[in-house]
């Protein structure tokens, strides 16, 4: 259906160039969130090769999400310097809160360059600092639990 023909275009598109195994799998995550199964075969079709090496391509790297994303997500900084400033506890109550959500996505980032107002992270792609339990619920009230 509709998938199915955007990812086509994007692989037609990219097909001529060099490498275009790679780029084209990034822009389809990029168009659609993640790669399907069905998105493999279309892509092994359009580059001539075989669905194996495809799914080799999309399972060796691990950029290339396999599942439709969460609604949500929380990447909270591991740095050293967040540490230093409380960074665990932020991510125990995170990890805690949301463990098993489907909804829901705790990720970790090194150092996002607020090393001096930590502990930093992003919500829903927005920079926070000096964040503490209380602050993580407030940028999450609107979540469902
Ligand atoms: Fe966390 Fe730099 S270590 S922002």
């Amino acid at each position: 259906p509709q998938r199915a023909a955007s990812v086509r275009a994007i692989a037609e598109q990219l097909a001529g160039i060099r490498g275009p195994l790679l780029p084209i799998l990034h822009e389809v995550v990029a168009a659609h969130g993640y790669v399907h199964d069905d998105d493999v075969v279309v892509v092994a079709d359009v580059l001539n090769l075989s669905r194996a090496d495809v799914h080799g391509a999309v399972t060796f790297y691990h950029d290339f999400r396999r599942t439709p994303p969460p609604a949500h997500r929380v990447a909270l900084c591991r740095g050293e310097a967040c540490q230093a400033r409380g960074a665990e506890t932020v991510h125990a109550v995170a990890a805690d809160r949301w463990s098993g959500s489907a909804d829901v996505e705790v990720g970790e980032v090194f150092c996002l360059g607020l090393c001096a107002v930590g502990p930093a992270g992003t919500v829903d792609g927005t920079l926070h600092a000096g964040l503490t339990p209380q602050r993580l619920d407030a940028a999450t009230s609107g979540w469902s639990p």
